[in-house]
């Protein structure tokens, strides 16, 4: 098969863990005889200074060429106080409604082996196994208006969170049919007793409950929902939720799994691709970590999680995505750790040195 990858490092650790993810991918190319396309390109802060715009109309006709987009992260803490249209993040937005990735799929599970990196106690952890799928082109992010402005009141700025029923109805219908292949179950997130696109959102969530009378629905607020994720994580299946709502959780649950540095996600939108496959990018759900940038300490696995989630849901490639995550899991059961999810007596290696043990472990 031919693999053809947009791959797009961006800032920070995005460019040491994608390193790796590359490698990863590779590996598993040459082992089940794929030919792996790829180019790379800049995004983000990176482009911003090559290129003056976080990304370039040719950048996103590469990815456009592509069968799915590897993608590390984006963000500098120079760019803090510029405007979106001179900030690195807003080559993720564009990638994101460009393409219409609509749906953030966030799995975390706790791996045994790791629950005590975990801040939370391992019999809160334990059987934790739950997905959120995060709205990904709506609500706050993109809604207008969206400025800062100055009256003879004083500085003000303003966001806006719109949501059609359109948009809810096809990310809560990820949401169950992912359900159906799992547990059953969907737990739909939203502060429906202050916001009125909540309770737009709770009303769409039960019309389409309708057509899947065999998954349980459960609403929660938001606020308990975080609570809940920490009192009683294995109790969650699939996680339902608006952007900004999504993306908080979402740090939040990673703890759940150990580290930041253990969670891939993938987005998806309506778009095939020449392979038959879902168009997707993939990319780590940490940041570019500007502390640790440059000291080769990074975590690689949340990337190379996400060359097995473009394998799996761009390709089809179900044996390959299993070979990668099944070496991450070897190598963490041989003692390996990055030092964010390190205990004494393991080995402590670094970005490089963990994503060359995943790789020979899939070379066997
Ligand atoms: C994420 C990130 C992004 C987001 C940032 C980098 C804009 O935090 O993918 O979770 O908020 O969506
Ligand atoms: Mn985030």
């Amino acid at each position: 098969m031919l693999l053809k990858i947009a791959v797009l490092p961006g800032d920070g650790i995005g460019q040491e863990v994608t390193t790796e993810a590359l490698k990863v991918l590779k590996t598993v190319a040459d082992k089940y005889g794929h030919t792996l396309n790829y180019e790379p390109a800049l995004v983000g802060g990176a482009a911003l200074e090559k290129e003056g715009v976080a990304i370039t109309e040719a950048t996103l006709d590469l990815c456009r060429a592509s069968d799915g987009i590897l993608f590390g992260a984006v963000g500098l803490p120079k760019y803090d106080n510029e405007p979106m249209e001179r900030r690195p993040e807003l080559a993720l937005f564009k990638l994101r409604k460009s393409f219409e990735l609509f749906a953030n799929l966030r799995p975390v599970k706790n791996v045994p082996m790791l629950q005590n990196a975990s801040t939370i106690k391992p019999e809160v952890l334990a059987g934790v196994d739950l997905i959120v799928v995060r709205e990904l082109t709506g609500g706050l992010y993109f809604g207008q208006p969206s400025r800062r402005y100055t009256d003879e009141g004083g500085r003000k700025a303003v966001d806006t969170m719109p949501y059609s029923e359109q948009e809810i109805e096809r990310i809560v219908r990820v949401a169950f049919e992912l359900a159906k292949g799992r547990k059953q179950k969907v737990t739909s997130v939203d502060k429906s007793n202050v916001l009125n696109t909540s309770r737009l959102w709770r009303e769409i969530a039960n019309e389409v409950h309708r057509d899947y009378p065999g998954i349980e629905l459960e609403h929660l607020l938001v606020d308990s929902a975080a609570m809940m994720l920490i009192r009683k994580p294995a109790s969650f299946d699939v996680i339902v939720t608006e952007n900004l709502f999504g993306d908080i959780l979402t740090d939040e649950a990673s703890m759940l799994a150990g580290s930041m540095g253990l969670l891939a996600s993938a987005s998806l939108g309506t778009a095939t691709n020449a392979a038959g496959g879902q168009f997707g990018l993939y990319e780590p759900i940490h940041g570019t970590a500007p502390d640790i940038t440059g000291q080769g300490i990074a975590n690689p696995l949340a990337a190379i999680g996400c060359a097995a989630m473009l394998l799996r849901l761009t390709y089809g490639l179900e044996k390959e995505a299993s070979d990668i995550e099944g070496a991450v899991l070897a190598v963490l059961e041989a003692g390996n750790r990055t030092p964010d999810i390190y205990e004494t007596g393991m080995t402590k290696l670094g970005t490089t040195q963990m994503g060359e043990a995943v790789a020979n472990s899939i070379r066997g």
